[in-house]
Parts: structure tokens; C-alpha cells; sequence
């Protein structure tokens, strides 16, 4: 099924946390979440009324679709599929430039600030210097954070492999980005990479301010067996939803592993296939502080108060007064 026009379809369920009850507030790079959901990059457009309806819902954060410097108009239609076990999309990063995006910021700031919801600027570029320009300009709205989507191809390189692919360049990028933006610096990586904690590490160490991980995993390809031809235009596309939560936990934990070993502070955003409370503590349980949630948006905005919840009852149950209590704790405890 086709899941653009579910879009449309998300409904508001919005519940907070009890004030005397288990704290869910957690502090990433310096700047407060009200709970450690996120949404994740990409999975709603941008407009006063998402927004709205995003915080009411009870969100934690909210990461923008990414942006390039010049508006993309991206591929064709059908860009989004849920084949059963999860999504596969081939957007093609459509979305209206930096321009439009500083001023969508700028109006969405106004909006959240009454419920303390923070924005994370996603942006994304195809050579070094353009994410220098694009870090400056973004800075511009003023986000709370800006992560950096670095599974893009970069131009300048021989085979026009992925920034993410390679820990050097992925290094290079976070020092330009560092030295133009106003604010922490979140470097999201690709789960498509041999060693994903030697990345980790590299821009960590180039000073990344946190690690998102994981953007979605492939490409993979899903056919219509009836016409025989792929269920999307583009013909492949990127993985994401339950099927990959997995590989996701594993990206986690080996970053966090890694990061831990080299006594790096750098803090993860826990992303892919997180649907339910269980799914996201899973993820801080492997050491992400906060949990970014993408494909499970589609069912509907109710996922973020199920979310926070159900972290509700396994803290109570636990007798964790806040999240930190319980952050990496399965670290020591996998081989
Ligand atoms: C429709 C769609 C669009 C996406 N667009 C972006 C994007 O613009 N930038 C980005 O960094 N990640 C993008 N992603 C990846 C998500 O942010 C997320 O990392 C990935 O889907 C895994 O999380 P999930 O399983 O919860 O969806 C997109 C994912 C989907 C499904």
C-alpha cells in the first residue's frame, strides 16, 4: 500500500509524563528534550500545522526534512511503499532549499517554544563546501541542533561514494559544518559501511557534538510480482521500519561500544525501526539518549505518547527515577 496518503491520516493522542512519577527529560548536547522521542529526518513536510499537531502528540524533538542549498524537486511517484515488514522509499531528498527552510524554522521555533519541544535543522550537500555554506545558512534560523546527513553521495570523490562511507571525508565534514554553525552539530550515518564505530569514532573525534544512527538501510528493491516491475519508480530504494531494528540496535551498540571504549562523551540519537515503548528502550538500553522515530510516524502521531508511556511503566516498574539510570546498561552485558 502506498503510504502518502496516510500523511493525511495521523491523529493526536497527546499524553505527558506525570510530574512526580519517573523523569523522561533528557539533556542532548546541552539542550533539553522533554522526552527522549525524536522524530526522525524526512518523514513529515514541514508546516505550522505538523508542527502543532507533533506537540500536542507529545514529541521529544523534531528532526526537518533535509535540506539542500537549491531547492529538489526529487523521483517520481510512488516514492514511499509499506511492503509489509516496513517501508522502502525513494524520495530522491525532495525538498524547497535552504531558503524556505530558515523561514519554516524560524515559524516553527515560535510554535514549540510554549512546549519546550527543540528543533534538530537537518541538512545535506554533495561537496564539502557546500555543507560549509549550507551550516552557515541554516544557522541563520537559529535550530536548537543541526544534524548532518552524510549518505549522500559526494561529488568530488572518485566513485561518488557516500560521505558516510568514508571515516576521513565524514571527518572533513564535520570540521566544516562545526566551523559554520551556530549550535551543537548531530553527524547522521549510514548503515551501509563495513565498521560503523570506526566512523562513529572519526567524527567524534572531528568533533561532533552527537552521532545519529542509522538513516535507512540499503538499497534494497521489492517487486510487483504481477507487472514484474519494481513498486517503485525509482526502482530501488532505502529500507527502514521494523525489518531493520535490528541492524539498527546492533549500529547502536557498536557506537556506543566504541565511543565508551575511547572515553568520547559524544551523545547518539538511537534511530531505526523503534514502533514501541519495548523498541525504544531497547535502544537507550544500548546507550542512545535519545530515540528517533521515522517509519512508525505513518500509523499515526499516537506513537510518541504510546512511546513515552510505556517508558512511563517500565521505569515505574524499575524504579528508575530518569533514563539515565537504565542508558547502556545491556553494554557490559553483550559479547
Ligand atoms: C520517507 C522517508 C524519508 C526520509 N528522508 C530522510 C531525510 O530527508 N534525511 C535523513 O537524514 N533521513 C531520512 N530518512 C531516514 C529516516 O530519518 C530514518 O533514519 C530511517 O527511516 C530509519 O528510521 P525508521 O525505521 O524509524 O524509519 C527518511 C526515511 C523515510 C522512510
Amino acid at each position: 500500500m502506498a503510504v502518502a496518503q496516510l500523511h493525511a491520516d495521523v491523529h493526536t493522542n497527546a499524553v505527558t509524563a506525570a510530574g512526580s512519577g519517573p523523569q523522561l527529560a533528557v539533556t542532548l548536547c546541552g539542550v533539553r528534550f522533554p522526552n527522549p522521542t525524536v522524530l526522525a529526518s524526512g518523514i513529515l513536510g514541514l508546516s505550522e500545522q505538523v508542527f502543532a499537531r507533533l506537540a500536542q502528540a507529545g514529541v521529544g524533538g523534531i528532526t526537518t526534512k533535509s535540506c539542500s542549498l537549491k531547492p529538489r524537486a526529487g523521483w517520481p511517484n510512488p516514492t514511499i511503499v509499506n511492503w509489509g515488514e516496513g517501508l522502502i522509499n525513494a524520495i530522491g531528498l525532495s525538498n524547497p532549499g535552504v531558503e524556505v527552510m530558515v523561514e519554516e524554522i524560524r515559524a516553527a521555533k515560535k510554535l514549540l517554544a510554549p512546549y519546550g519541544v527543540p528543533i534538530v535543522a537537518s541538512i545535506f550537500a554533495n561537496t564539502i563546501y557546500d555543507f560549509g555554506v549550507l551550516a552557515r545558512y541554516v544557522s541563520e534560523a537559529e535550530p536548537d541542533l543541526i544534524e548532518v546527513n552524510i549518505s549522500c553521495p559526494n561529488l568530488d570523490a572518485q566513485h561518488e561514494e557516500m560521505f558516510s562511507s568514508n571515516a576521513y571525508v565524514s571527518a572533513q565534514v564535520t570540521r566544516v559544518v562545526k566551523r559554520n554553525a551556530n549550535c551543537p552539530v548531530v553527524m547522521k550515518l549510514s548503515p551501509n559501511v563495513e565498521d560503523i564505530a570506526a566512523i562513529a569514532i572519526s567524527v567524534a573525534n572531528a568533533g561532533a557534538d552527537a552521532i545519529c544512527a542509522i538513516n535507512s538501510l540499503g538499497p534494497g528493491l521489492v517487486l510487483d510480482i504481477e507487472t514484474a516491475r519494481p513498486v517503485l519508480a525509482n526502482g530501488t530504494g532505502g529500507v527502514s521500519g521494523p525489518a531493520i531494528r535490528p541492524i539498527a540496535v546492533r549500529c547502536v551498540r557498536d557506537i556506543c561500544q566504541a565511543l565508551r571504549n575511547a572515553g568520547l562523551k559524544t551523545q547518539v540519537i538511537g534511530t531505526g525501526g523503534v514502533t514501541t515503548a519495548r523498541d525504544a528502550i531497547e535502544m537507550i538500553l544500548v546507550g542512545a539518549t535519545c530515540v528517533g522515530i521515522g517509519s512508525a510516524v505513518y500509523r499515526g502521531l499516537g506513537v510518541f505518547s504510546e512511546v513515552t508511556s510505556g517508558l512511563v511503566d517500565y521505569m515505574t516498574r524499575h524504579d528508575y527515577e530518569g533514563v539515565e539510570q537504565f542508558r547502556g546498561r545491556a553494554l557490559d552485558r553483550i559479547k
